[in-house]
């Protein structure tokens, strides 16, 4: 029986987690869970993170899923201990995924405000690599606009600025975009970047960790090779949200080529924090 594939985040950001999950497998199932009800997480307490994070997951294991992708760093960051007792299932996480893959000593980190100051990036990258110096910034303009789809807002590029000038001053060679909503926003950094700086988006390192849980329940990790990517009309994701499914589809439209049917649903879960 092949795995179903559980991924969950606030709200859009995930997506781009999920593209890179239906591009290198296309033939999984996934599950797909905007808490769009509750976004943005990333201006949260550590303690809503936790429980909220509880909550979700346990729903994700009362739908079947044999495999969890936190597709949020802000819950990664926080509350991976949470999600590794709650989802009775492997969990694969955006930053130690990542952390592995950095091959540079002078690192910045854009990321929500309760990821940067976790503290979570510096630590997983330090770990493989003591001598780096990790520079963390949290970015609290960022997720609002990009869910409200403002992607040409003069206000996201004056605020892009602004957290990208204490990493340029620090003459940081790599930038890891550490919150997963952040990928949708590589044309504007690139624009105000040196050409010499590389972005990191952690999801090509943690959806490849997938493959060998893949092929232990079917197979299903050499697909890419022998299938093409699905259309749209092919998808084999069942989107799910706490808010409106209307809203989401709209706003997902853009980024996953076409619109998704999207379910909303109440989560309405007991879970406590183990
Ligand atoms: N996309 C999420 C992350 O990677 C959450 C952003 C938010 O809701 O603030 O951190």
């Amino acid at each position: 029986m092949s795995l179903l594939v559980g991924l969950f985040d606030s709200g859009l950001g995930g997506l781009t987690v999920l593209r890179q999950v239906q591009t290198l497998y296309p033939q999984v199932d996934c599950l797909y869970l905007g808490d769009t009800a509750r976004v943005p997480y990333g201006q949260r307490s550590r303690e809503e993170i936790r429980s909220i994070a509880a909550e979700v997951v346990h729903w994700l294991r009362g739908q079947g899923v044999g495999v969890l992708l936190m597709a949020c760093n802000t819950s990664n960051a926080l509350a991976l201990d949470v999600a590794q007792a709650a989802a009775g299932v492997p969990v694969l996480g955006l930053i130690d995924s990542v952390a592995a893959d950095i091959s540079s000593d002078r690192v910045g980190i854009l990321a929500t405000p309760a990821t940067a100051s976790s503290g979570a990036y510096r630590r997983a990258i330090q770990a493989c690599r003591p001598a780096a110096q990790v520079l963390e910034v949290g970015c609290p303009a960022f997720v609002p606009l990009i869910e409200a789809g403002k992607l040409e807002a003069p206000e996201l590029r004056q605020a892009a600025q602004g957290y990208l000038a204490p990493l340029i001053a620090a003459g940081v060679d790599t930038i890891v975009l550490g919150c997963t909503h952040y990928p949708l926003l590589v044309p504007l950094l690139t624009s105000l970047l040196p050409a010499t700086v590389r972005l990191v988006d952690p999801a090509v390192a943690t959806v490849l960790r997938l493959g060998p849980l893949l092929a232990e329940h079917g197979g299903a990790a050499g697909l890419a090779a022998a299938a093409p990517p699905l259309p749209p009309s092919g998808d084999r994701t069942r989107y799910c949200v706490t808010g409106s499914a209307q809203a989401f589809a709209l706003a997902a439209t853009p980024w996953l080529g076409g619109t998704p049917a999207v379910q909303s649903v109440c989560l309405q879960s007991q879970a406590r924090i183990p």
